[in-house]
């Protein structure tokens, strides 16, 4: 496996900068930004490659279908140019193939699933929030309504698909990340993030009844 220098790293995120800057669908600079920080924390209790981290953290979202399209991977060809080998070229890209959270997959190294917490957590907190509700503002979705609550009870939290609205998708998602995490720090880094989205919904329910 190749190392990575400090050059390359720079050169990665000098790159991913430039194409995620001001994306819409909720991966723009600043969540892989985030995502790089938060994986970094993480892997300083474990005994992995942190470049390797830092460099599948800033690299987790540039291939995603919904940023890139499908087909051709623009990782490829980029890490091409700064020199990194194929088989690390490969390795690299299958770690980030199964960091996705709709790809329901699990990376097999650590670093990869370091990341997959990190990009996780960043779905929850008051951060999390924020990127919940400016998804559904770029998708027309109203923050919430009650007729989604009659469909989170049949379905039984969970349901995943399509959320139709903003508090739809604590209950198809956010709820249950903290019970997805691949390592004790980010479970830990998860629940208190948990807490503060029930605390979140708590206070919603109460202004939306006029009871607060
Ligand atoms: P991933 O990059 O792990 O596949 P997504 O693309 O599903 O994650 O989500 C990116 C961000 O947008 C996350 O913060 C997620 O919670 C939010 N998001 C995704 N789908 C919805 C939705 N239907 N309603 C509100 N927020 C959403
Ligand atoms: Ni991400």
């Amino acid at each position: 496996m190749d190392k990575f220098s400090v050059d390359q790293i720079g050169k990665i995120q000098a790159w991913v900068k430039k194409i995620l800057w001001g994306e819409s669908s909720g991966h723009d600079y600043f969540h892989v930004f985030r995502v790089v920080k938060l994986a970094d924390r993480i892997a300083r209790e474990h005994p992995v490659d942190p470049d390797m981290v830092t460099a599948i953290a800033w690299l987790h979202d540039v291939d995603d279908p919904k940023i890139s399209g499908h087909g051709s991977s623009k990782v490829f060809e980029f890490l091409q140019t700064i020199g990194v080998g194929l088989w690390t070229n490969a390795w690299l890209r299958s770690e980030i193939d199964h960091i996705s959270y709709s790809s329901k997959k699990i990376p097999k190294s650590l670093e990869g699933r370091i990341v997959q917490d990190a990009d996780r957590i960043d779905a929850i907190g008051a951060v999390g929030i924020a990127r919940c509700f400016a998804f559904g503002g770029s998708h027309d979705r109203l923050i919430y309504n009650p007729a989604d609550m009659v469909e989170v009870r049949r379905d039984q939290i969970g349901a995943t698909g399509d959320s139709q609205s903003g508090i739809k998708h604590f209950y198809d998602k956010l709820l249950l990340v903290k019970d997805q995490m691949n390592t004790e720090q980010g479970r830990k880094i998860a629940e208190s993030r948990h807490d503060f989205l029930q605390t979140y919904l708590n206070e919603f329910f109460l202004e939306w009844n006029g009871e607060k």
